[in-house]
């Protein structure tokens, strides 16, 4: 199989190269990214080159790259995971949003098309279903009602996607997954921001009441979903992807849990103004994929994310270089004026 992989030197994108490595040996990996802030090419570093990947620095944006890769590809499957991915960014400014999520996803369909890619994953989110109260989950059958720009922005490439597929016939799957946690985590994200804030002795700022509840997977646990779906899931469909309830947990309770975990005081919490228009919880039924492809989570949340605060522990020197870098200008932005 030839697979390319956008945004392969980001958080999931570089989990899912190296899945790909241990689990689907024989694949033909290409990756383009265009090494954003959230990029970082040491992600992949042991799998380009020797490991047998092949990296391109581009933008999805640029359809003359993103033509040529394709034309020069034969690629089976093209999984598309750049994006910006942040909701605290995409509140400060939503035009990079809206630049690569829409107009990059539709780029890369096009290409797609005129270069006959077999099979295009476009890899999406459970935000996009918007916010629930306590109770109940969303299927793929609920309407899109996104709240951030960030949601938006993906539901729109969501809508674009499925359009392709319909209008042109085209081979495309759209995933929605809940959030991810694990290695490589870009260290502004809540549990790798709290896990080295805490490792740093700085405080942990959390968000209005600390109540918010998200459903939390570990990303090898997506990455097997995804190349399940890929390889077996239905043209034309959406796939859920989420552990049950028991992978849902409010946010004051995991930043409780890693400071236990690392032998910190609760007291470096710090209750800060929430963010605008916060969702408050979100959830996915998950049983299309269950039951046609009988996917589920092998990782609990409780194994996972001690492994996770080991990995960085382990891995100081790779979050030390980003948090000194431009990860500091948003800092201050997003946290400046939050009291
Ligand atoms: P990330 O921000 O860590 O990585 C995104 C990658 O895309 C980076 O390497 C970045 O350099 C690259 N990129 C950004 N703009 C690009 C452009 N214009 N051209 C080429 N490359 C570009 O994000 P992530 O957390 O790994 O998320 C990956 C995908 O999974 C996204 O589509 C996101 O919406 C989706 N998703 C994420 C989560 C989560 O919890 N992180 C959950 C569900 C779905
Ligand atoms: P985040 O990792 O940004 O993912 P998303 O908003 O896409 O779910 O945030 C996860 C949760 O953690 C969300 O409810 C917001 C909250 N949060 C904080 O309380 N403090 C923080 O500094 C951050 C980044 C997030």
């Amino acid at each position: 199989m030839k697979v390319l992989v956008t945004g392969g030197a980001g958080f999931i994108g570089s989990n899912f190269v190296r899945w790909i490595a241990e689990h689907r040996p024989s694949w033909q990996v290409a990756v383009i990214d265009n090494l954003s802030y959230a990029g970082n090419f040491e992600n992949i570093a042991s799998c380009v080159g020797e490991g047998g990947v092949r990296f391109v620095e581009g933008d999805i944006c640029d359809r003359g790259i993103v033509n040529k890769l394709l034309a020069g590809g034969s690629f089976d499957y093209l999984f598309h995971f750049a994006a910006e991915s942040h909701v605290d960014r995409s509140i400060l400014g939503a035009a990079p949003f809206v630049q690569t999520n829409v107009v990059g996803t539709e780029v890369l369909l096009t290409a797609a098309r005129a270069n006959g890619v077999g099979r295009f994953i476009h890899v999406s989110t459970d935000e996009v279903y918007g916010s629930l109260g306590e109770t109940g989950s969303f299927t793929e059958e609920s309407p899109l009602m996104p709240s951030s720009p960030y949601s938006a922005s993906k539901a729109g490439s969501d809508l674009l996607a499925l359009a392709f597929a319909h209008t042109y016939g085209q081979d495309i799957i759209v995933t929605r997954c809940t959030n991810n946690y694990g290695p490589y985590q870009f260290p502004e994200k809540f549990i790798p921001l709290f896990v080295t804030n805490a490792l740093e002795e700085k405080e942990l700022p959390l968000y209005g009441d600390g109540l918010n509840v998200r459903s939390w997977i570990h990303v090898t646990d997506h990455c097997r979903a995804v190349a399940m779906i890929a390889e077996g899931g239905r043209s034309g469909t959406v796939y859920n992807i989420g552990g049950g309830l028991e992978f849902e947990k409010p946010n004051r309770e995991v930043a409780e849990l890693i400071l236990s975990h690392l032998g910190k005081d609760t007291s470096l919490i710090r209750y800060v103004t929430d963010r605008l228009g916060h969702d408050r919880r979100y959830s996915v039924d998950a049983a299309r994929l269950r039951h046609e492809l009988g996917w589920s989570p092998l990782v609990a949340f409780e194994r996972g994310i001690v492994d996770t605060i080991s990995w960085f522990q382990e891995n100081r020197q790779w979050w030390e270089r980003i948090k000194s870098g431009a990860y500091r200008d948003f800092y201050r932005q997003n946290y400046g004026s939050r009291g």
